[in-house]
Order: structure tokens, then sequence, then C-alpha cells
């Protein structure tokens, strides 16, 4: 098979190395990809929104299957491109289509749906400028702090937590009136759930599923949790807290609702289905949904799988996932994020990367990487991932740390105490 990798990122790389392990497997394209997934597959310079662009691709290198690594081509409809094309429209893509991907790219229709289906969630109510009144009144019954949402897709950034009812209302104002654009031209006021998250991902056919391994992921720049919010610092997988009778609970309070909720909408969901839980006194509850897997969970959790992923792909393209058998590696696995120094905020790009090569007990899944002049060089805020295994979290966080200190490039940052948190 000849399988094309939407994305550019970390995940992507991640996803490209567990599918080029397939016997399945031929050729691995990426569209974009990086300095990294270079080594596994053939990078092709397209981007992730070009669909023309992908339509001729597909055609030309004979693609068998699409992976869609990011959410924004899901929320703008590839799968839909693919469904309304001849010549594509046999070709399956794994991911929702534009209605299914909603679940990410609007939080009203999220917990909207999750209110249909008695899914575990925060209380909420949804305003725009139509009804602000209720909106401030709303405020005014909860608790601080107070969670404001913007509906649409901002890029990570359209969530703020706030403390006091005055600066929450004059918050909803501003959102309402254009903070993220069209984004939070609706805004979605939160209940605060008190808890430990973890995320969790599913992968659907649409009416069968599989729940893949769980991780845990560090948002903050800082040791601690501590200052702003980034795309991910690093992962851990299993998640302790997890346990059979947590996961239990999940499954029949969640997934199980998420997969037939789905069905009964008459959305055809097949692909991944990424639950941002957080665990409040030993019960599970959504914070949200996205539609494809996590980063840098996935760099950590693909890892865990030890059967052939592609013939799990598969299984969700030809609806057949519950024929399909996966196997989880018993191991630990985590992952290191090495970023680039001012990240979050405005940070370099082109610094040469050395050492790449000395590094042997880890795999390392480039995120933000590029080649110029013939060297690696950073081109992003993220830049690699260095994920390990372990006979044990500690071992295998150990063996990231170790390789992350040897991977050299000016200005790099990472998080010493990944996992920390764990008992
Ligand atoms: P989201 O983009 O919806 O995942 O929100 C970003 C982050 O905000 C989450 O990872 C949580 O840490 C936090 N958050 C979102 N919603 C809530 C909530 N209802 N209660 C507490 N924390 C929340
Ligand atoms: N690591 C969280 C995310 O991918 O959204």
């Amino acid at each position: 098979m000849k399988i094309l990798i939407i994305g550019s990122g970390g995940r992507e790389h991640a996803l490209a190395w567990k599918i080029k392990q397939s016997p399945k497997v031929e050729t691995v394209y990426l569209a974009p990809g990086n300095a990294g997934t270079g080594n596994v597959g053939i990078n092709l310079p397209i981007g992730v929104s070009d669909f023309d662009g992908i339509k001729k691709a597909v055609m030309e290198k004979g693609i068998d299957m699409v992976v869609v690594g990011p959410e924004v081509p899901l929320v703008e409809g590839i799968v839909n491109f693919f469904n309304a094309d001849n010549e594509l429209k046999n070709i399956p893509v794994i991911g929702p289509d534009k209605i299914g991907a909603q679940l990410e790219g609007s939080k009203d229709f999220a917990k909207a749906f999750m209110q249909k289906y008695n899914i575990p969630t925060a209380r909420y109510k949804t305003i725009t400028t139509e009804n602000l009144e209720e909106g401030l009144a709303f405020l005014q019954e909860l608790t601080p702090p107070f969670v404001l949402k913007a509906d649409g897709l901002a890029a990570g950034k359209g969530v703020l937590i706030i403390p006091s009812l005055e600066e929450a209302q004059s918050s909803l104002k501003e959102m309402l009136g254009g903070m993220f654009g069209q984004a939070s031209a609706k805004v979605v006021i939160e209940e605060f759930l008190s808890g430990i998250e973890c995320s969790v991902f599913v992968l659907s056919d649409g009416k069968n599923y599989k729940i893949l391994p769980e991780a845990k992921d560090y948002k903050r720049i800082g040791e601690g949790d501590t200052g702003p919010n980034t795309g991910g610092m690093g992962a851990v997988s299993p998640v302790p807290f997890v346990d059979e009778q947590f996961m239990e609970k999940i499954k029949l309070q969640i997934v199980e609702p998420t997969v037939q909720g789905l069905q009964k909408e008459g959305i055809v969901y097949k692909g991944f289905i990424f639950l941002g839980l957080i665990n409040v006194e030993g019960n599970p509850f959504v914070i949200e949904y996205n539609v494809r897997m996590g980063d840098p969970e996935t760099e950590a959790v693909m890892l865990r799988i030890e059967s052939d992923f592609v013939d799990l792909l598969e299984g969700v393209a030809q609806g057949n996932l519950d024929k399909r058998n996966m196997t989880i590696d018993p191991r630990c696995a985590c992952t290191v994020m090495l970023v680039s120094e001012g990240y979050p905020g405005n940070y370099p790009k082109g610094r040469v990367i050395t050492n790449l090569e000395q590094i042997k007990d880890s795999i390392l899944f480039h995120a933000g990487t590029s080649i110029k002049e013939g060297e690696v060089v950073t081109s992003g805020g993220r830049v690699i991932a260095v994920s390990s295994y372990g006979a044990t979290r500690e071992e295998a966080l150990k063996n990231s740390f170790c390789n992350a200190s040897k991977v050299s490039y000016e200005g790099k940052y990472f998080r010493s105490d990944i996992g920390f948190d764990l008992k």
C-alpha cells in the first residue's frame, strides 16, 4: 500500500514511523512533512488545506489511503472533498467528514451533542451578542474561576480561565467583539471542573471502536505546570490513575454514547476521536473532543501499539474494526519535547541541530525542523519529540531526559519534570 499522511509535526512523524513498520506498506508519503519524516517517507511540498494539490498527488502516486493528522483539513471538509470526487471517492481517508469534525470545530456543537446523549461534561451556556444578558447572568450563577471558550478553532488559544466575575464579564464582551475573530462570535461559558486531566484516543469505523492506549500531556511551558500554555511539552503513557475501573467508566459513560450518538445523528465517523478528559473525584468528564490524535501524545501512544496499525486503519476504512486485533506493548512510553527559546511566544528559526546521530535508545520524532543547505535546522516552536520505552515510567523518562540533553542547538529548552505529578 501507499499511504499519504497529511501534516508536518511530531504527531505525523510518529504516525509515519508506525505505519511504515507494517508489512502491508510499500511507501509512506507526507504532505508536507518535515526534515525527520523525510527519513521514513517521501515529503511532498503540499499544504494541508491544498485539496487540489492533494488530489493531484493521490492520483500521480497511486495512493491507497490518506491519514489526516491535524484538525484543520478535516474541519475544512477534506473527507467531503474526496467523497464528492469520482476519482477520489473510493480512496479511504482516515478522519471524519465536515459535520463529524464539528465535534472539535464547534464547542457549541460538541456541548449540545454531549448534553443530548448524556455524556458527562461541565454545565454550560452558549452566548452570542443576541443573548449577552443571559451570559452575564449565567456567570453570576457560577463559582470562580470562570471558563470562557471561543466556539470555533482558535489554534489552541481560544480558552480563557478567569479568576474574577468582573473580568469574566468583560472578557465575554471582548470575545464576542472579535478577540478571536469569527471563532469567538459564539462563546461557550462553562462551569469550572477541578481534577487531573488525561487524553483517551478512540479509533472508530462509524460503528465499532477500539480504545488506544491513554496518555497524559503537559501543556504549560514551565516546570511544575506553570507559565503559558503550549502545544504540549511532553507526554506519558500509560496513565496510572486510568485503572481498569476508571477506563470502564470512560467506556460506558463516554465512548459508547459518543460512537452511538454519532451514528444516531447520521454521521459516518471513520477516524480518531480524542477525548480530553478530567478526573473529578473518580469520575471522567469530557473537557473537549478533538477529531484527530493528540500531539505530543501520539509520539508516546504509537510506541505502545504493538500490532499492525495499518491493519486497524484498514478496519476503519472497511467498517470491520471489530474483526481486527490490537495488542498493546506492556512497557511504558514517554515523550519529552525540545522547543525553541521564546516559545510559545516569538522564537528564532534556522538554528542548526547537531548530535542527532548519537541518539541510540530513544526515538526522535521531528516536529519543527527543515533542511537548509544540507543541515537539519529548527523551523518551529516545538522542534523534536524525544520518545522512549522503559520497563517503568521512571526508566522511560530517564532515557528521554538523557537523550534530550544530548541533542544540541542554540536556545534549546525542555521540561525536565514531565510525569512529575503521577504516582
Ligand atoms: P480545551 O481547549 O477545551 O481543551 O481547554 C484548554 C484547557 O483549559 C484544558 O486542557 C483544561 O486544562 C482547561 N479547561 C477547559 N475547560 C475546563 C473546565 N470546564 N474546567 C476546568 N478546566 C478547563
Ligand atoms: N496535546 C493536546 C492536543 O493535541 O490538542
